[in-house]
């Protein structure tokens, strides 16, 4: 099963991979990290997701960028692999906080290529819309870096359908990321996945089985342990199919510390469910 990448015309896997568990809090050694990544790529993952930010804190910027390029370096498949990252958030002692002014993009730009060993990036992200910067001001920036061709696509996070209406009109965006999962179905409701498919965006699910915080207790719901029973699954593999059902243009990217885990979102492809399933997920709970 695939993707598409915007109106670009490329396709990857649709599951993707998220680095963050990788770099924050609790992560793991690099050599299991590197694991982790490998068996990303080995399972047929080409799409992986960074952040300068994926780090403990400000004195920890790139961490993740780090991981990935070396796990790239060291990997022994063939490639491509597509590489998302993004800028717009620092880490003054651990907490994040947005940081959308255009110098500031710039350099945090510049700085995940240096660290990443590239001299373009796939896609560069807005990480989130900073309330004290004109997003224009943000996105403007982000396109200049996109004609110095340091960028090849771009894709905002956190936004609104409004937030994404308005950049549309100063550059294209190919994609955007938001929290998505059966507790998180705000956007379903709120015309975000709408507006992603009919202006050919694709829509990036983040934190698709929970986030680090919830999933646990995600995949210890009655309905998801059933219908997972049903299908021989787990079920984070039911709560990404079921975000795979929400349309063609959706592209979770699960998230994983562990490499069974990762192996086990990867495998999430093969898993179809019913129209009365989706339906009885869709019911769930729809969280703001
Ligand atoms: N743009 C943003 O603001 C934003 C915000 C949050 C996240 N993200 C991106 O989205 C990615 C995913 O979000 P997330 O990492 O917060 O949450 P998530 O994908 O919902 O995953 C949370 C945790 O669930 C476990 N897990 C995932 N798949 C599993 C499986 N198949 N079986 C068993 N356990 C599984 C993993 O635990 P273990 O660690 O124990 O393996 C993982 O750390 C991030 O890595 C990051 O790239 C972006």
């Amino acid at each position: 099963m695939k993707r598409q990448i915007g109106a670009t015309g490329l396709e990857v896997n649709a599951i993707g991979f998220g680095g963050m568990p990788l770099s924050i809090k609790g992560r793991p050694n690099e050599p299991d990290a590197i694991k982790v990544i490998h068996a990303a790529l080995d399972a047929g993952i080409d799409f992986i997701d960074t952040a300068n930010v994926y780090c403990i804190d400000d004195n920890d910027l790139g961490h993740n960028e780090s991981l990935i390029k070396k796990a790239l370096q060291t990997w022994r498949g063939d490639g491509p692999i597509y590489i998302a990252t993004k800028g717009g958030l620092r880490r003054p002692g651990g907490d994040w906080v947005t940081n959308g002014q255009p110098k500031e993009l710039r350099r945090a730009c510049e700085s995940s290529l240096k660290t990443l060993g590239v001299d373009h990036v796939f896609l560069y992200q807005l990480h989130a819309p900073d309330s004290k910067v004109p997003l224009a001001d943000s996105v403007g920036e982000i396109s200049r870096l996109q004609e110095e061709g340091k960028i090849i696509h771009i894709g905002l996070s956190n936004v609104s359908a409004a937030e994404l209406n308005s950049a549309q009109k100063i550059v294209r965006i190919e994609t955007v990321q938001n929290r998505f999962n059966p507790m998180s179905q705000r956007d379903l409701y709120n015309d975000v996945v709408d507006a992603c498919q009919k202006q050919k965006v694709t829509y990036i699910a983040y934190s698709p089985v929970g986030g680090g915080g919830h999933h646990v207790e995600m995949a210890e719901h009655p309905l998801l342990l059933e219908i997972a029973q049903d299908h021989q699954a787990t079920p984070y593999q039911i709560m990404l199919s079921w975000c795979l059902s929400k349309g063609r243009h959706i592209l979770p990217i699960p998230g994983a510390s562990k490499v069974n885990n990762v192996v086990s979102s990867a495998a999430a492809v093969k898993i179809h469910l019913k129209t009365e399933e989706i339906q009885r997920i869709d019911e769930f709970s729809v969280v703001a």
